[in-house]
This record gives structure tokens, sequence and C-alpha cells, in this order.
């Protein structure tokens, strides 16, 4: 029989629901010894998170987080709020001995980073941020294919996020999903929104970055706050585009905007080896783009792997070979990896620190960008 894991979930949102419903789902499709239970929702709104908490079978509600990480029957506090809580509320959580799944980016930027790394290893609690893209299977079947050497040395790494929904200057600042464009909640735009899951995932692949120069652009300068009603200025970055240097000797450009018309979430990456290339991109999730130098000249060629096949990684747990999963998945992955690992008294990636690496390129990507000159990334706070 499973042991159970009491979760407390902080915020009901979008990511609130792709996490509920992981959390549902994971015991069907990778029974484990350990069996997630929803415990408890928080949110501040005492009506609403109750209709949450009966959609989606959550036994009790709070409506201040504080009463949540406190409570001894919470086992784990999963942060799925606005950037601006996530430090207050993992430090809270850490001293509290919860295990902690906090959404990304980690924090606002790398200093309060640095605490919350300080307080899940000084208390010694299970932690992770929630990175999902990396266990897409695809993206994972690329790191597979790195590892085993077939691309050689590596020179090119290429990612762009392009998405069009912030174009209108009609669009108001601040409250539910909004808070992305309001500096105070969210500590910066594309960068540590979109640009963040372009990072993670290529450290994870191809190492660490060490300098960036950037520019960054905020299109609209003001817009009416939704909580105070006032027009104020934009704090965020509406776009950003930088170059980097890998520790391993590649170039990089990264890019990403929310002013691209015709773009939703075009999350591309292409990485160029000496042998081999890969591609990728999120609207085609389940496909792998892979082109082999070492291929016979005649039938050299790009190839479009399906990745479906029980061989694939995460697939076996699936359906049958040709049919193909989708983006709540990577949620039901991330969750089925973590519950493995503290099973086994293993780590499951990537913690506050590896999510730290992040945050201190973001940090050096906003700094070379305000000053116009290359940073390197460990000379950034934190
Ligand atoms: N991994 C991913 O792909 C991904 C995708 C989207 C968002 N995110 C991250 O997830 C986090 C949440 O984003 P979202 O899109 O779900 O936002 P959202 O606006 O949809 O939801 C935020 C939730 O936080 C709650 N909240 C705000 N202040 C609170 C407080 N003081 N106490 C309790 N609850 C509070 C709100 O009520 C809301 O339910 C952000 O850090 C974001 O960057 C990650």
């Amino acid at each position: 029989m499973a042991r159970t894991l009491n979760v407390g979930m902080i915020g009901y949102g979008f990511m609130g629901r792709a996490h509920s419903n992981a959390y549902h789902q994971v015991a069907h499709f990778f029974p484990g010894e350990i069996r997630p239970v929803l415990k408890a929702v928080c949110a501040r709104d005492e009506q609403k998170v109750k209709q949450f908490a009966e959609t989606w079978g959550y036994e009790s509600i709070e409506t201040d987080w504080r009463r949540l990480v406190a409570r001894p029957d919470i086992d784990l506090v999963d942060i799925c709020t606005p950037n601006n809580l996530h430090k207050e509320i993992a430090v809270e959580a850490a001293r509290h001995g919860k295990m902690i799944l906090c959404e990304k980016p980690l924090a606002m930027n790398s200093a309060e980073g640095k605490e919350m790394v300080e307080a899940v290893e000084k208390a010694g609690v299970p932690n992770m941020v929630w990175y999902n893209y990396r266990r897409v299977p695809a993206v994972t079947l690329a790191k597979q294919l790195i590892e085993e050497g077939r691309l050689g040395k590596i020179f090119h790494y290429r990612a762009v996020f392009l998405q069009d929904w912030t174009i209108s200057a009609e669009l108001p600042q601040g409250g539910t999903a909004l808070w992305r464009l309001d500096v105070a909640a969210a500590g910066s735009g594309v960068t540590g929104d979109l640009l963040a899951h372009c990072i993670d995932t290529a450290i994870w692949l191809n190492g660490p970055i060490t300098r960036v120069t950037a520019m960054t652009e905020t299109f609209i300068k003001e817009r009416k706050h939704v909580l105070t009603g006032k027009v104020e200025k934009v704090g965020i970055d509406d776009a950003c585009a930088f170059l980097a240097r890998f520790a391993n000797g590649s170039l990089a450009v990264f890019e990403s905007t929310r002013y691209a018309r015709g773009h939703k979430a075009l999350y591309t990456f292409e990485i160029n080896g000496e042998k081999a290339s890969i591609a990728w991109d999120l609207h085609d999730l389940h496909r792998l783009s892979y082109f082999d130098h070492r291929d016979e000249s005649r039938v050299r060629g790009w190839r479009s792997i399906h990745v479906t096949d029980s061989d694939m990684p995460y697939m076996k747990h699936w359906w049958v070979p040709g049919l193909q999963i989708g983006y709540e998945h990577t949620f039901i992955h991330q969750v089925a990896d973590f519950l493995e690992a503290i099973a086994k008294g293993q780590v499951a990636h990537p913690t506050f620190r590896d999510a730290l690496e992040t945050q201190k390129v973001c940090d050096a990507v906003l700094k070379s960008a305000q000053t116009g000159q290359w940073v390197d990334v460990e000379s950034v706070d934190g």
C-alpha cells in the first residue's frame, strides 16, 4: 500500500489547475511508493477557493498562506502564486520543515533566490522548481542524444519564446494573470517569465552560461493598474534579446517578446554540433527534429522523430506508439520524478540551487540591458 504525502497548494490560477491535475493523475500512470493527497488549497477569496476545492477535490481550504504552511497535517507546500510571494512563502515553509515545490522563476531576483536556497538547504527539505519543459519527452530525448555525444562538440544554441497578447495599449496591469505586467509582482517581464524557461533548458542541455550582452524594450510605457485604478508606469521588459557564451565554448542567441503578432507560445530551440543538430518546437512538442551528418549523403536530411514509442522518455507510461501526449503531461512527469526521488532518498532536479543559476543569468541579462555592457554571470549578486 502506498504511503501518502499531504499537499498544500497556494494559488489556484493557471498553474494551480495544472498542478492539481498532475497530483490527480500521477498515481494512475506512475504508480509508486508515495501517493499525493490534495489536503488543502489556499487563496484569499473564501468563496472562490471553496469552489476550487470542490471542483478539484481538495479536503480543506485556507485563506491565509501562513496558516497553511504552519499546519502539521501538510507535508509539501506547492507555491503557485505570482513571483513576489515565492520567497516569503518558501522561507516560511522551510522554517516549518515542509517539502517545497515552487513555480518558476525561483524569485524576483537572485538575491532573493539565494535566501531561498539557504532556507531549504538549512532545513534539509526536498525542493524543486517547476521548469516543466525539461520533461517534455522530446526535450528529454534531446538531453539523452547530447549526453550520448551524438552532436559532438556544440557550436551554437538558439532559442526564442514569442507571444502576442500584450500588444493592445488598453490592456491593464496587475491582478490575476495580468500581474505579469506589473514589475512589483513579476520582478521583470519576458526575461523572468519566458526567457527563464529557455535559459533553464539551455543550461540543462548545454551547461553553464558565463557571459551575456542584452537589449530590452518596453513598448507601452504606461498602463492602467487593475488594483489602484490609476494609470501607472510600466516597469517590465516587453521584449528582450541577448547573446551569450557557454562555458563549453558555444555561442547563443536568445529572444523573447509579447509583441510578435501571430505567435501564442512559440518556444523553439536549435542546437548545432559538429556531427549533428537538433531542433524542437513547443507548438509541435511531441516531435524532435534531428540531422546527422554521418548519414549516407544520398539519404541525409532532417528527420522528424515522433516521440511516442515506449522506449522514448516517459512514453511507456502512456498510450500505444503513435499516440501523442501534451502540455499537461509535463507536470505529471515532474510530480512522478519528485515522488520517486523522495521514495528513494534521492534529489529531483531542478532544485532551488539549480534554479538560482537561471535566476543569475536573468539578472545578468537585465543588468547588461541597463548598462549596455557585457556582464559575467558569476559577478551577479546571489
Ligand atoms: N511552469 C510554467 O510553465 C508556468 C506557466 C505559467 C505560470 N507559471 C508561474 O506560476 C506562478 C503563478 O502563475 P499563474 O499563471 O498560475 O498566475 P495566476 O494569476 O493564474 O494565479 C495566481 C494565483 O495566486 C493567487 N494569489 C495571489 N496572491 C495571493 C496571496 N497573497 N495568497 C494566496 N494566494 C494568492 C491568486 O489568487 C491566483 O489564484 C508564477 O510564478 C508564474 O511565473 C509557470
